[in-house]
């Protein structure tokens, strides 16, 4: 009886208090064990839920512990008091997969979350609020953030997801990186975070609370660092362990920007690092970067891929060797958890950025030899041994004797993707349209709107973002001897809006978009005015509001002028300010509200004579969708900038017509030296972004499926097409005495290109022979054991392939296969 009891007792604790997480200044440490935590970021509402599952799967794979992801109070909380957690918004449904996973979860309520996410995550309407400042001691908002805040936690506690309660989440995190911008709120900004840490605390989640970049973060928050190295950071109390939020795997894209890489090897040689400077958690921000569907990139002009060069690419794929190498890394931090958490630490410098990092237990001790030194290759001799160190790298020997991982050493194939025609389609690449105008009569004739000021305001306080678009119009009388100034005559508007298209008397007389980083600009043109009544109507258009900076919230959007008409008589200019006329204002678009998008909608569509490059145009197809798993997307070239729907799902802005600049890429990445988010780019002087990801959870697999574009400044859609995206090739090059998985992700291996053991040169896709090479036949033995499989094990080795005369050098493997 009483064992019954006893057992029962114990049934009970560890069912509801499974997993007890508390740190010190050591590490975090659940259940009793202090830990080595590595976790990846994955916003859930970049990827569907039908993609969770396989995403977070992935990651378990790829060696995470933890997931880590923000929480998007605009997505959530359109309305005030109106609240959305469906579909890709399911919160709960999203923490409930990482923990079938078996996973940890990190919370990042924020609600403040940057992230290029429109307006950082804030709802607009939290903005116009009365006497609004954001992130400081402002009552309003406070009430406003406590609210929300509030809401999260209770939503997650209900459903027993932290760890106090037996869940999977382990850390809650409230603000983000407020120390970066915290200087010009002067006084009011200390008391905040101090409110923020009693606010958080007092919500009693049962799991420590974090606040990245705040160095001044009043116990008991952790303050956590965020950057691309973070190996010198010291937290503000002895007792916080020593953690990373956010290591960058890559960086985000704008609009007319670049695509960013950020090389394998100095990903891994950052956390290396950190592990072997005493770091205990790291995050990968993004390890699935994903998509900005519908309106929620940031910016200005963030991208609707959010790809963000991660180990997992936008569609889900494994971004290779990055996933891969990175995965052997953890493997290998993993295997030293306890001498890397309760070790005795010694360091050895060598000079020349040379070190070595020995901890040590009574069971036995883990190393790490450290080469920070961006030039030269370094030789550590260490108890006897000698160890050859490449420059900027970090070998981990998990018994101090045999090296198991050097950072710049990778032995994961590097995998080339390819888009496919889709097969599904007869002729794929000759979508049949419909199209309509949009319908501006009423604005580009009549300048008639919803409502009218003698005021030119900011966008945002007009429309609560519930468009990108907002028309502002007026209406200008000349008498017919005004018209002097008729012949050179030209309208002058100071704008903010990221794009401005402007009509006089209903003919389009231009438009303009901001360069990127000059979100200030004077648009001007000639204008023909006539005598009576002229209506001038300007539509302004965001490409994502501004999520970053202090008072970001207030950086203007729109129009908000002055705004002239200027007259040029010889050498006399006058001038006439509209600013302060009565200008009527109209949000969104009438083709948006008629949901012209919308699969069923019942709205007429022609098929006769579409138009091409036309101004305001909607165009319509229908299309199979292709075959088998692989993701799909939808090739827009050709097309101008607009919004994209696949049955009735907005799949993002789309701009491909924004071409990026042909300078600054760098063919020969060198991954030595610090990376920063113009280093390594590719892309120059192609579309900023061409292809736009549809989730296959978006597509009806029988039958047809709908693509609607809103077009706004002409293109040609004959050009559009669905594709699916696939490992094409893949490529390794790798030194004898490794282990080499080749895989084509789910399909076979259909042939061997190239394959030499020697001295190989070049790169993937343009390997040569070199001067050493075995005589046996490399692609025959690679053929034999990969080609027909879905992927294959290599033992490189010169019992595998034998035993070329290289001159002492040691012998490497390039291989490249056809998928
Ligand atoms: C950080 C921020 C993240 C994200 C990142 C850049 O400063 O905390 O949310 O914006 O920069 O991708």
């Amino acid at each position: 009886m009483v064992s019954l009891r006893f057992l029962l007792c114990f049934l009970f604790v560890s069912n509801v208090y499974a997993t007890i997480v508390s740190h010190d200044g050591r590490a975090i440490t659940i259940d009793g064990h202090r830990r080595v935590l590595l976790s990846g970021s994955i916003h859930y509402p970049r990827s569907t839920p039908e993609m969770w599952p396989d995403l977070i799967k992935k990651s378990k794979e790829g060696g995470l512990d933890a997931i880590e992801t923000y929480v998007f109070w605009n997505a959530h909380e359109p309305t005030r008091r109106q609240y959305d957690f469906s579909g890709k918004l399911d919160l709960i449904r999203f923490l409930k997969t990482i923990q079938d996973e078996g996973l940890y979860g990190v919370l990042r309520i924020g609600p403040y979350a940057c992230a290029e996410w429109n307006y950082g995550g804030f709802p607009v309407w939290l903005h116009n609020m009365p006497g609004m400042v954001f992130r400081t001691t402002n009552k309003a908002f406070m009430d406003e953030m406590q609210n929300f805040t509030t809401m999260i936690v209770d939503m997650v506690k209900k459903e027993n997801l932290f760890a106090s309660q037996g869940g999977p989440i382990i850390l809650a995190q409230i603000e983000n990186e407020y120390g970066n911008v915290m200087g010009p709120y002067g006084e009011s900004g200390k008391a905040y975070i101090k409110w923020c840490a009693n606010m958080a605390q007092s919500l009693d989640v049962g799991v420590p609370w974090i606040m990245c970049q705040q160095n001044d973060a009043p116990q008991p928050m952790l303050n956590t660092c965020n950057g691309f190295y973070c190996d010198n950071f010291v937290p503000n109390n002895p007792n916080t362990p020593k953690m990373w939020t956010e290591n960058w795997t890559g960086w985000f894209k704008q609009w007319g920007g670049k695509n960013p890489h950020r090389t394998t090897e100095d990903v891994a040689f950052s956390v290396a690092r950190f592990f072997q400077r005493g770091g205990t958690f790291n995050n990968y921000y993004m390890y699935h970067g994903g998509t900005n569907f519908d309106r929620t990139a940031g910016g200005p002009y963030i991208t609707t891929s959010y790809d963000y060069d991660a180990p997992l690419d936008e569609y889900g794929n494994l971004n290779q060797p990055k996933y891969g190498h990175l995965k052997q890394l953890h493997d290998v931090l993993h295997s030293m958890e306890r001498t890397l958490t309760y070790g005795n630490i010694s360091t050895i410098d060598f000079g020349n950025s040379a070190s070595a990092t020995i901890y040590k237990t009574e069971e036995g001790s883990s190393c790490f030899f450290g080469n920070g030194n961006e030039k030269s290759d370094a030789t550590i001799s260490f108890q006897g041994e000698s160890y050859f160190v490449p420059a900027w790298s970090v070998t981990i020997l998990p018994d101090c004797k045999n090296e198991a991982y050097n950072t710049a050493k990778i032995t994961t194939q590097t995998s080339m993707m390819v888009k496919k025609p889709n097969e599904a389609e007869d002729t794929p690449s000759t979508l049949k349209w419909s199209w309509r105008p949009e319908n501006m009569d009423n604005f580009l004739l009549k300048g008639k709107g919803e409502s009218t000021q003698t005021q030119l305001f900011d966008q945002k306080v007009v429309t609560n973002d519930q468009s990108d678009y907002l028309w502002y119009m007026t209406t200008v009388k000349f008498k017919k001897r005004d018209l002097f100034l008729g012949k050179n005559m030209s309208l002058r508007v100071n704008s903010t809006a990221h794009v401005l298209h402007a009509f006089v008397n209903g003919k389009h007389i231009g438009n303009q978009h901001a360069e990127n980083d000059k979100f200030n600009y004077v648009f001007e043109k000639d204008v023909k005015f006539k005598s009576g009544r002229n209506v001038i109507a300007l539509l302004s258009i965001t490409v994502g509001l501004a999520n970053y900076g202090a008072f970001f919230e207030s950086k203007p959007a729109g129009i908000t002028g002055p705004i002239f008409i200027t007259g040029r008589n010889g050498d006399e200019t006058i001038v006439k300010d509209l600013s302060a006329h009565k200008w009527s204002y109209k949000t969104g678009l009438i083709g948006f509200e008629s949901q012209l998008f919308r699969t069923e909608s019942m709205s007429k569509w022609s098929v006769e004579s579409v138009p091409f490059n036309r101004t305001m145009t909607w165009y319509k197809t229908t299309f199979k969708s292709p075959l088998g798993n692989d993701p799909v997307v939808v090739d827009l070239m050709g097309l101008g900038k607009g919004t994209a729907w696949v049955n009735g799902n907005n799949i993002g802005r789309y701009w491909p017509a924004f071409i990026s600049s042909k300078n600054g890429c760098d063919a020969n990445c060198n991954y030595r030296g610090a990376y920063h988010a113009e280093k390594c780019l590719t892309n120059c002087g192609e579309p900023t972004q061409r292809w736009y990801h549809v989730p296959r959870s978006f597509l009806n697999a029988e039958g047809d499926n709908t693509l609607v574009l809103f077009e706004e400044i002409g293109g040609n859609p004959s050009l559009v097409s669905f594709q699916t995206t696939r490992v094409g090739s893949l490529c390794a090059n790798v030194y004898e005495k490794s282990i080499i998985e080749l895989s084509c992700d789910r399909k076979p291996i259909s042939a061997i290109k190239f394959a030499s053991f020697g001295n190989p040169d070049g790169n993937c896709g343009s390997f040569v022979k070199g001067t050493c090479e075995s005589s046996n036949n490399t692609v025959d033995i690679l053929t034999q054991e990969c080609v027909g499989k879905e992927k294959c094990s290599i033992d490189v080795s010169t019992k595998r392939f034998g035993t070329p005369d290289c001159s002492g050098a040691v012998r490497r493997l390039a291989v490249e296969a056809i998928c």
